[in-house]
């Protein structure tokens, strides 16, 4: 594709981006598509011959656009939102361009120093001590593997060199996380080799945060039954309800037991950009290490982790291999290759979208959208406690509001009110006009409506609260 050819192309993809983003409410959040009935509709075979931008760029319009679940669209309340803002996608159109690779700071300089510098901005945006320093990762999955990893190499199990294989004498690795943690933490410890039941799910308490006396309990008991202790995960905004675990008490435990402490803080992180309100995160700054995903709730495309730590010689111990393929001269200058803090080699320039984002919104822009999802989540709340026939199933301390309604058919059983809320979940999800996912708290069926895409307003939210008391209504 010469230069012309691509310019060509170009403008025709940005406007199509452009429509489909000012179109986007046309679209059903949750297309109602048959699982399986997508692969069809592309050939089975690759094309032999090459064939026209134009054509292809038609066939996305028709079979792909229509038929993705709808994370743009402002009714999409289910899950944590992923919204790519302009400048973000503007951010990745520039990075694919200049195709960089930024394993080694040869490769890359300036994603490399870039990176060095958004993560600075990051960090002192949610107000972080000097102390920590970082990187970008793809997804908090692989941040809190990648912390981790740097856990179980400070704990002093040389796992990286020795392996954990064939070593009884080593005792079996215990990771601490409450009930309520994300199954990441729990794939960290599969994949690094600890395995799942080196993870000690501790009890949380009923507002689903984590119980430091239990922990304390935990680790005093693996202590005496010859285990071995090395990490603990304590979560700012859990996954289900978006609980806080007391991280300054799980501090103090981590620090006289002498263990990695981790916070997850992949979504409700972003909110410690607003001053006023890190109450949340008091203590995090004590943490080893500390995840917050941009991707969640900074308005920025897939794919965007920030993983802080206090302790990059630990991730370097952990995950740095340099063959001589990989030697370069610079390594004799202080300079750094983010390679050497990771599993993987290839890396993507994510600083390019991030510094682009940052610069565009201002901090000031991205706390007063921060604001505005928390402000709508409090009023929607609001909504639910004020009406008897609702009932609010978890604090709301960040912008996620899980509830059910109480069915008047089914009062007082458990089972049958699962059933009914679930049917009305799925009924106002067949609308089409938001999107709604749910959870299990406390043993019951919650639904929950999460709030962070950028282009969320006021009306949604109020059209989200009508459609369910309308379909309640329906189903009796
Ligand atoms: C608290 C928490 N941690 C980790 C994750 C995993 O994030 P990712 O998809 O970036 O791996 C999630 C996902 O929603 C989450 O809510």
């Amino acid at each position: 594709m010469d230069p012309e050819a691509f310019r060509t192309a170009g403008h025709d993809v940005v406007d199509r981006i452009a429509d489909y983003l000012q179109t986007v409410e046309r679209h059903a959040v949750l297309p109602s598509i048959e699982p399986g009935s997508l692969a069809a509709l592309f050939p089975t075979e690759p094309p032999e011959d090459p064939e026209s931008i134009a054509a292809i760029l038609d066939d996305y319009s028709r079979l792909v656009e229509p038929n993705v679940t709808h994370w743009q669209h402002p009714g999409f309340l289910a899950y944590f939102a992923t919204t790519a803002s302009g400048p973000g996608i503007l951010g990745e159109m520039l990075t694919a361009g200049i195709g960089s690779n930024a394993m080694l700071w040869r490769t890359s300089p300036v994603a490399t120093e870039l990176e060095g510098v958004v993560v600075g901005w990051l960090r002192r945006a949610l107000g972080l001590p000097d102390a920590f320093d970082g990187l970008l990762t793809d997804t908090a999955s692989t941040s809190s593997l990648i912390a981790l990893g740097a856990a179980r190499e400070a704990g002093g199990l040389e796992a990286s060199r020795l392996g954990l294989a064939g070593r009884p004498t080593l005792g079996r690795p215990r990771v601490y996380a409450s009930t309520e943690a994300h199954s990441s933490v729990e794939k960290a410890c599969m994949t690094l080799g600890l395995g799942r039941e080196s993870l000690v799910r501790v009890a949380a308490d009923a507002e689903f945060a984590l119980r430091p006396e239990a922990l304390a309990e935990a680790i005093g008991a693996d202590r005496g039954a010859g285990h071995r202790p090395i990490a603990i995960v304590a979560t700012v905004g859990t996954t289900s309800s978006t609980s806080v675990d007391p991280v300054a008490a799980i501090a103090d435990i981590a620090e006289r037991e002498v263990l990695w402490l981790h916070v997850d803080a992949a979504y409700a992180g972003a909110v410690a950009i607003i001053p006023e309100r890190r109450g949340p995160f008091e203590g995090w700054e004590r943490a080893d290490s500390i995840v917050v995903n941009p991707h969640k709730w900074l308005f920025t495309p897939l794919d965007a982790s920030l993983l802080l730590t206090r302790r990059m010689d630990s991730l370097r111990d952990a995950f740095s291999l340099v063959p001589e393929y990989l030697r370069t001269l610079d390594r004799e200058t202080p300079v750094r290759d983010y390679n050497e803090f990771t599993p993987q080699l290839g890396r993507r320039f994510r600083a390019l979208k991030l510094w682009i984002l940052l610069r565009w919104f201002g901090l000031e822009g991205l706390r007063r959208r921060i604001e505005r999802h928390i402000e709508l989540a409090a009023q929607l709340a609001g909504w639910i406690d004020a009406d008897t026939a609702w009932q609010r199933l978890a604090p709301v301390p960040f912008s996620t509001v899980c509830f059910r309604h109480l069915s008047p058919g089914a009062a007082g059983e458990d089972a049958r009110l699962d059933a009914h809320n679930a049917a009305l979940m799925e009924a106002v999800n067949r609308t089409g006009e938001v999107f709604l996912s749910h959870t299990r708290l406390a043993d019951r069926f919650a639904i929950r409506v999460a709030i962070g895409n950028l282009r969320t307003e006021p009306r949604h939210v109020e059209r989200a609260w009508e459609l369910l008391r309308q379909e309640a209504a329906a189903l009796g």
